[in-house]
């Protein structure tokens, strides 16, 4: 049943007149998902995932599609075996409809529609409906490709992630984005979905390439800058340990970030963006457009680890930041053996002005309403500015360019 709405002050801010008959529609729905850390996910004897597709329906036997993220399956042959004998070994709980697919790792994914529509193809052929799961098993780039064709199947399929790399387990794989490029504009098509549940198994994180296992890092860092000053402390006194991939830091770090970002997320006040702030995404502005003008050269966390090092600077130029601590975070950062300068930065654009700036117009579109970009007060704290000066973006570059020694 609809309510009449007889506020009169927002009737009166509709111009309602003797013409206008107004309804005032209003509900809100709950979410909740688990968010798991285990290990070895697919031993036959861990009941976790076969536990959480039975979790809201005990009584019958749920339809799955496997999606696994290519490089992760090359990296480890013994996984799609492994997902086959898993559900041989829950068959009373739970369906393979088809052997485990392969999904194209790596920003590329995010870069082809035609890989959404495979996915959306395939639920489609075979009869997955909203009552069963689509599970991704990859880094963030398939977990984002593969969550967005779930979440528009249908209108949306359930949608089961576990993050294989150490930024979807740390950031991307707990959140409620899923999103692909469109003409080189990052994330420029997706949606707001959370998934049904994510389940992070340390042990994939084995055969990550150091590269990426580094990259991801970055995330952790940036969220403890914003929120959580103690947790950037102990990423400093244990970078020894996170530079070499010493798993129980790694692990500690990973659990933390997860945390700080869920709470975000939960208590933010705004888990689907519709303000014009974007707090996770402190570095992101220049993040986006340098993965953009690197041609994906730069991953989203290298990206990610300049961005952040670039505003940190930027903070203490525009006076909201002490003197000094942004060398304690571009510090840290190199310390884990992340690079803070790409001549990206000083490429000239349409114009000649200097190609990275478009990122703070990028940005804001993004999400529309006024430009919004967190900054650090101090280290555990951001802070919201609606300008950024030029010039001094400028030289915060400069400065990355001096530690970079070129
Ligand atoms: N949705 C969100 O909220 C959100 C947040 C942050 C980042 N992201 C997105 O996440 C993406 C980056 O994700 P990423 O850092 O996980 O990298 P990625 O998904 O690009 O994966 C990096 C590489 O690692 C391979 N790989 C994955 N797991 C592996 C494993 N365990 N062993 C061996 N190889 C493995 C992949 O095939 C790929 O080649 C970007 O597209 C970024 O925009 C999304
Ligand atoms: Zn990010």
């Amino acid at each position: 049943m609809y309510a009449e709405k007889a506020i009169i002050g927002e009737t009166g801010k509709l111009g309602a007149g003797a013409a206008t008959r107004l309804y005032w529609q209003r509900f809100s729905v709950p979410f909740e998902y688990p968010v798991a850390f285990t290990r070895h996910l697919f031993a036959p004897e861990n009941t976790l995932l076969a536990d959480v597709v039975v979790l809201r329906e005990a009584e019958k036997r749920h339809k799955c599609l496997v999606y696994v993220d290519d490089g992760l399956a090359a990296a480890r042959p013994g996984l799609i075996p492994a997902i086959v004998a898993y559900f041989d070994a829950h068959a009373a709980r739970m369906e393979l409809l088809e052997a485990p697919h392969l999904a194209p790792g790596g920003e590329r994914i995010k870069c082809e529609l035609t890989h959404i529509e495979a996915v959306q193809d395939t639920i489609h052929r075979l009869g997955v409906d909203r009552h069963s799961f689509v599970i991704a098993v990859g880094g963030g780039a398939v977990l984002d490709a593969v969550g967005l064709a779930a979440a528009t199947a249908h209108r949306g399929v359930r949608h089961i992630r576990a993050p294989s790399t150490v930024l979807s387990q740390n950031d991307s794989g707990v959140g409620v984005k899923n999103a692909v490029n469109l003409n080189g504009v990052k994330n420029f098509i997706g949606a707001f979905a959370p998934p049904w549940a994510v389940l992070n198994d340390f042990e994939l994180l084995g055969s990550l390439a150091p590269r990426d296992r580094r990259a991801g890092i970055a995330e952790a860092i940036k969220v403890a800058l914003i929120r959580d000053g103690d947790f950037f402390a102990w990423l400093e006194a244990n970078a020894d340990r996170l530079a070499t991939f010493e798993p129980a830091a790694e692990e500690q770090m990973i659990r933390r970030s997860a945390e700080l970002h869920m709470r975000q997320i939960a208590h933010g006040g705004d888990p689907f963006e519709l303000g014009s702030a974007r707090p996770l995404d402190f570095g992101h502005w220049s993040a986006h457009r340098l993965e953009g003008l690197t041609h994906n050269h730069l991953s989203h966390g290298e990206a990610v680890a300049i961005g952040v090092a670039l505003d940190a600077r930027y903070s203490v130029l525009s006076g909201l930041l002490a003197e000094g601590e942004e060398v304690r975070v571009a510090a840290l950062l190199e310390h884990l053996g992340l690079r803070l300068w790409h001549p990206a930065l000083v490429r000239s654009g349409a114009g000649g002005a200097p190609a990275i700036l478009t990122g703070l117009r990028e940005f804001r579109e993004h999400l529309g309403g006024e430009l919004t970009v967190t900054l650090l007060a101090r280290i555990g704290e951001g802070v919201e500015v609606h300008a950024m000066d030029h010039a001094l973006v400028m030289q915060s570059i400069d400065w990355l360019r001096a530690r970079e020694g070129g």
